[in-house]
């Protein structure tokens, strides 16, 4: 069979309308992924696509429509909760799984007495259903079992002259399949996460629960209330292990454990620490884009010879879940969990109380690394960086007789404008980096604090499993940075009005210690904290 591989033309969607009127697939993209779509009233078409597909007989199909006014065809006694999630979230990455009317042909629900419909967001998705004239099931469009396709070549690859129309519709904005519930009087089940999250159902006033079996295999005998959880899935050829764990923790498996044609795949920024090939899937921090790249770079990682892939595992928090049991399924449930070191940054701006902070920290047992100390080694005449020497060479003046470094003096040229402060950072910080990075790896304590003011500026916080932000009211800074420094007013204001504001540090940490009120209430607050942190470092293994 040829393939006809076209853009969303006025001509190409009158062509899919009638292919689907005729009851043959055609592959559409969507906002989630790209689907093979079938006409869901005719049997005999929506078998096609498990042939195509090569898809397990008992896995059902979402049934896509384009109005609301095709609910009561496929369903019946459906909750009026529909209509306000439909409200809510439609047309978008959710699926609703609802009772089945009598309409639907058995293929599409594979023999359960519901069907999962979605209203998909794409507006390609969209004209096809309108052009077709009746709703469409579609499973997505890539062979069983492996990664779904988020663009067009890779629908392509799979399925090129095993159907007759690819659509192409550029790529997918979300990445992942779409969030599919179970939808009750009052109250909803995640049985598949997507981007569609379960915040978001709490936000709406809806009790949300999520089916044990997205955060793990099913356990022997159990039935799967969303069939499609049950299989290794998502899975490129090569064999998959998801590594719980910190930063230098994972490092150390790899060292360990990496075999020849071994890949890793990590989040952005994290490629010059990793010991084997890798590639990358995002920012650690960015669950949504982790989304979006994620099918992509499974498949890529075949194209690049993988055999076996260590996987840096994501956070589980919001559309995080989504990834997670992707990856999960993809790993075929195989996963490894280490809790140390873990490696905590401590920041924030100047006068917060940082210094309180890490000397609490480190009298409970944390390891510390002060980045101002390891910025003034760096720049000592022995120091294999050989920071010192390319720095005499940007700035006149700056040696002693002895060979040291003038700080005064460099401090002077750096600070008088903005181009010189950048040339002295530019050598500087990647030598802390990797001095820092070298302390890290000599530590074998469980918790590791590095104390950092420019944690962000110099890059370490691609280090850090735990970002601390310490702030405090800009008056009770000034006061501190008045009494501490023996600055005047103006020069402290200037320091102040030199650094990131509270939004940025917000934004950018897991944890904040706000330093507002008396030193009793910071030093209990720190403590909380600090047991928070040594109990990561010993939780209890999961099975
Ligand atoms: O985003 C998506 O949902 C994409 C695009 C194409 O719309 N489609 C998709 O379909 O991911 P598929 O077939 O790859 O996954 C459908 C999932 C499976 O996990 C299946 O078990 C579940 O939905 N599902 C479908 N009908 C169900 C039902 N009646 N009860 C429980 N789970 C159902
Ligand atoms: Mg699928």
């Amino acid at each position: 069979m040829n393939t006809v591989w076209s853009k969303p033309t006025p001509e190409c969607l009158r062509r899919a309308g009638e292919l689907l009127r005729r009851g043959e697939p055609v592959a559409i993209p969507t906002e989630t992924v790209y689907g093979l779509a079938a006409n869901a009233l005719d049997g005999e078409a929506v078998a096609g696509i498990f042939r195509v597909k090569g898809r397990p007989q008992d896995n059902p199909l979402i049934v896509h429509i384009a109005s609301l006014d095709q609910i009561p065809q496929l369903t019946k006694d459906v909750p009026p909760l529909v209509y306000r999630l439909a409200e809510l979230f439609w047309p978008g990455p959710l699926t609703m799984v609802l009772p089945r009317s009598d309409h639907v042909p058995i293929e599409v629900s594979a023999g359960l007495d519901t069907v999962g419909i979605r209203f998909p967001a794409h507006p390609v998705a969209q004209a096809v259903i309108r052009a077709a004239g009746v709703p469409l099931a579609a499973p997505s469009a890539n062979l069983s079992g492996a990664p779904s396709p988020t663009n067009a070549k890779r629908v392509w690859e799979d399925l090129n002259g095993k159907i007759s129309l690819l659509i192409d519709g550029g790529e997918c904005e979300v990445g992942v399949e779409s969030t599919v519930i179970a939808v009750g009087e009052d109250s909803v089940e995640i049985l598949r996460p997507g981007k569609i999250t379960a915040e978001q159902f709490q936000k709406a006033g809806i009790k949300v629960t999520v089916n044990p079996a997205v955060e793990r295999g099913l356990k022997e005998g159990e039935q799967a209330a969303s069939p499609g959880m049950k299989y290794r899935h998502y899975a490129p050829k090569a064999e998959l292990l998801l590594i719980q764990a910190p930063l230098e923790a994972f490092r150390r498996y790899l060292k360990e454990n990496a075999e020849k044609d071994s890949y890793a795949l990590v989040f952005d920024g994290e490629t010059e620490l990793t010991p084997i090939p890798c590639l990358t899937y995002g920012k650690k921090r960015e669950s949504a884009d982790q989304a979006h790249q994620l099918f992509e770079r499974l498949r890529r990682l075949d194209e690049e010879g993988a055999r076996k892939v260590f996987v840096r595992a994501p956070t589980r928090k919001g559309v995080g879940l989504a990834v997670y049991n992707r990856l999960l399924r993809a790993c075929a449930f195989q996963t490894v969990t280490r809790y140390t070191p873990l490696v905590v940054g401590l920041t924030g701006p100047t006068g917060a109380g940082k210094t309180l902070v890490s000397d609490a920290m480190s009298k409970r047992g944390a390891y510390l690394i002060n980045a101002d100390q390891v910025a003034r080694e760096v720049v000592k005449p022995e120091h294999p960086s050989g920071c010192l020497g390319r720095l005499s060479e940007l700035f006149s003046g700056i040696l002693r007789s002895d060979g040291t470094l003038d700080r005064g003096a460099l401090a002077e040229q750096a600070f008088s404008d903005p181009e010189a402060l950048e040339k002295m950072n530019g050598v500087c910080y990647p030598a802390i980096f990797d001095e820092i990075v070298s302390k890290i790896r000599k530590s074998d304590a469980p918790l590791i604090l590095l104390d950092a003011p420019t944690l962000f500026e110099s890059g370490c916080d691609v280090l850090c499993d735990v970002i601390v932000s310490v702030l405090a009211p800009a008056d009770v800074r000034l006061n501190r940075i008045l009494l501490r420094d023996g600055v005047t007013p103006r020069q402290a204001a200037a320091r102040m009005s030199a650094q990131q504001d509270d939004r940025f540090y917000t934004e950018h940490s897991d944890y904040i210690l706000l330093n507002n009120g008396s030193k009793q209430a910071i030093l209990d607050k720190i403590q909380m904290l600090t047991d928070r942190l040594f109990a990561m470092t010993g939780e209890e293994k999961e099975e």
